[in-house]
């Protein structure tokens, strides 16, 4: 459950939009953000602020490739593979970012740190190949050596 201040918040968002599905995305990863992933108490939740059924919000949870439907990792690295990324390589960083955590895609690592996940164009195109983790997106990570770079910031701010 949430506590009572984060529920008014989110109710305070809903109220200024135009329509409750305008907020959902916000409700969702506002909920996301407290528990890690969006739980099925979290779809709930969020139906009940939001006034939708849970089928909805389960619908809509299932179309945004950043709302997590299964436990992640503290970071969730994004890699982008769609057409200007994987024209500049994204296909191959992704290959050795797997290697260099020792997962495969769409897995977590061992210490719950890192989860590798593939994503659509994250609108970094002309920095190809793009990747994001959080919310901070990186452009041109042509070599293993910056992707390392990346990583190891991460682990140095945990
Ligand atoms: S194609 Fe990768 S950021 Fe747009």
């Amino acid at each position: 459950m949430i506590p009572e201040t984060m529920r008014q918040e989110l109710q305070d968002r809903i109220s200024s939009a135009i329509t409750n599905r305008e907020a959902a995305v916000d409700v969702m990863k506002a909920l996301q953000t407290h528990y890690g992933w969006l739980t099925d108490e979290a779809v709930v939740e969020a139906a009940g602020l939001l006034g939708l059924s849970p089928l909805q919000v389960e619908e809509l949870a299932t179309f945004y490739e950043m709302i997590y439907r299964r436990p992640v990792g503290r970071y969730v690295i994004h890699v982008c593979d769609s057409i200007s990324c994987w024209s500049m390589g994204g296909e191959s960083l992704l290959r050795q970012i797997a290697g260099l955590l020792k997962v495969t895609v769409g897995a977590t690592t061992p210490d719950g740190l890192f989860t590798l996940l593939p994503c659509c164009c994250l609108g970094n195109c002309g920095q190809a190949p793009a990747m994001m983790i959080g919310n901070s997106i990186y452009g041109g990570v042509t070599s293993l050596e910056k992707a390392t770079d990346i990583l190891h910031q991460h682990r140095r701010n945990t």
